[in-house]
Order: C-alpha cells, then structure tokens, then sequence
C-alpha cells in the first residue's frame, strides 16, 4: 500500500497522477488539517509532523511514502529516509524543465516560505537557474483558499493575481506551482496568466517516480491500463475538516469515491 501524506487537501493533486500511473495500488491518505498550513512554521515541527504522520502510515502497512508537501519535503524528507526503512518520495522543485524551456529567460516559482528556505530548493535553485532570472514569490495565503474549497471566484482571482500578475511584467514566459495545494487553482491561475505563460505542475514527473520505485520494490511495474471499476482501495484520515477533502476526492474519482473510507483522526 502507498501512503500519501500532506498539511491538508494540497496533496490531492499528485494523488490524482499517481491513482492515474497505478489504478489498482491501495492508497492511505492523510492529510494533517490541524496543523495546515505548514508552509509559516518551524522546519523542526514540521520534520515533527512528518515524523508521527510516516509512523501511523506504516502502522497502517505503507510499504512506500509519498510526501505530497513541497514543505514537508523540504523540511523532512532527509530524516525520514535516515528514521525509517521504506523508501520516500518527494516533491521536486520543476525548476529544471522550467529553466530549460525558457525562451524569455524569467521563471517565476510559487512555492510556500518553508519550501524556499530548504536547502532542496536551494541546490536545485543552483544547479539549474544559469542564465535563467528567477523570481520567488510566497503565495501567502493560497493554502487556506484552497482548503476553504475557494477555487474560483473573487477572491482567489485577487490574491493569485497580486502574485502572478508581477512575475508575468517581468517576462515570465513559465510559472511553477512548488506548492501541492495550488494546482487546485489552475482554471483561476490561467485566467491571470491568459496565455502568456506556461504553467507547470511537478505532479505528474513525482507520480511516475513513485511507480519506478514501487517497480523496484515489489518487481514488477504497477499496471497503466486497468479496466473501469479495477481501481484499488482508497482511506483517507484527516487530523481537521474533511469538507473540502470529500469534495475533491469526489471530483477527483467521481463515482469511485464512493467506495473509499474517511476518518477523523486525533492528532498522531
Ligand atoms: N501542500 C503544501 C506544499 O506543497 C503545504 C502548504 C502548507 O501547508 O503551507 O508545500
């Protein structure tokens, strides 16, 4: 079984590619509300959190991790490969596709505070931003909208638009959304950027890594094609509301949501 885990809904996102890659995997999912967002606190609390939420997903049989948070990533992924021994995945930066592809030569990268602070974000930031200018914008604020269901409408268009509309006068011609949660707000970020940007989503490169490593795991390749209704099991534990969690999971999946299990789940 893989366990997916994020500070809340965000992680939904690269769920959505991995049940894509691998139909008939059983997930565990857990997002961790309570403390949502991760992105302003402490690094230490987050390698915390990351800590107790890895331990319950191997008590449930989680033999792989996807850490579905480019926060709790960056703050967590190095002592939760040292602490356990089951492989993690992470989130990546897509700085690189986005540098490499860059025809105006100004990248704009959305992330949280605690992503643009760790050293991954930083040695990715080093390795591929020659010659490329960079701009870093905090989306303060664009967590709690998505968890608040706010998708669409006037006030996410205000608050995507303070951040994006600056990075596109700067010739931005690619935006990376380093943040789970806001691929979320695509149809609220396109209408912003109306064309003159490329968007790009880490989420579907993170999926097919998780099914390499699977692959290697368990010795064969995690089937592509399943026929409808094949699809594998799906929990879902939220340590806050799960309102937004169904909603998503259900627009998502569709009528397959309705054989998947919810639970509440005190703090871990
Ligand atoms: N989904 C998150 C991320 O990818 C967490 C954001 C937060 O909780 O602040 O960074």
């Amino acid at each position: 079984m893989t366990g997916v885990y994020d500070s809340g809904v965000g992680g939904l996102s690269v769920w959505k590619e991995l049940r894509a890659v691998m139909p008939s995997e059983e997930f565990c999912y857990v997002s961790d509300g309570a403390f949502c967002p991760y992105g302003p606190k402490d690094p230490s609390f987050v390698v915390e959190r990351a800590m107790a939420v890895s331990r319950f997903l191997i008590s449930r049989g989680a033999d792989l991790i996807v850490v579905a948070c480019n926060t709790a990533t960056a703050a967590a992924i190095t002592a939760l490969r040292a602490s356990f021994d089951i492989p993690f995945v992470g989130m990546e930066p897509a700085l690189k596709p986005a540098a490499l592809h860059s025809k105006s030569g100004v990248v704009g990268v959305l992330a949280t505070a605690g992503t643009f602070k760790g050293r991954l974000y930083l040695n990715t930031l080093a390795r591929f931003s020659g010659g490329v200018k960079v701009i870093q914008q905090v989306g303060t604020g664009l967590v709690e909208l998505v968890e608040q269901g706010m998708l669409e409408g006037p006030e996410a268009e205000t608050l995507v638009g303070r951040y994006v509309e600056p990075m596109l006068e700067a010739g931005a011609d690619h935006i990376v959304l380093g943040c789970t949660h806001y691929p979320f707000l695509t149809a609220t970020i396109e209408k912003i950027v109306a064309g003159r940007a490329v968007i790009v989503n880490p989420a579907p490169a993170v999926a097919r890594q998780a099914q390499r490593v699977l692959a290697g795991l368990r010795g064969e390749l995690p089937q592509k094609a399943e026929p409808a209704g094949a699809s594998g099991a799906c929990t879902f534990f939220s340590t806050g509301s799960d309102e937004t969690l169904r909603k998503l999971v259900r627009q998502i999946a569709g009528d397959e949501a309705d054989g998947y299990l919810y639970h509440s789940l005190y703090i871990i």
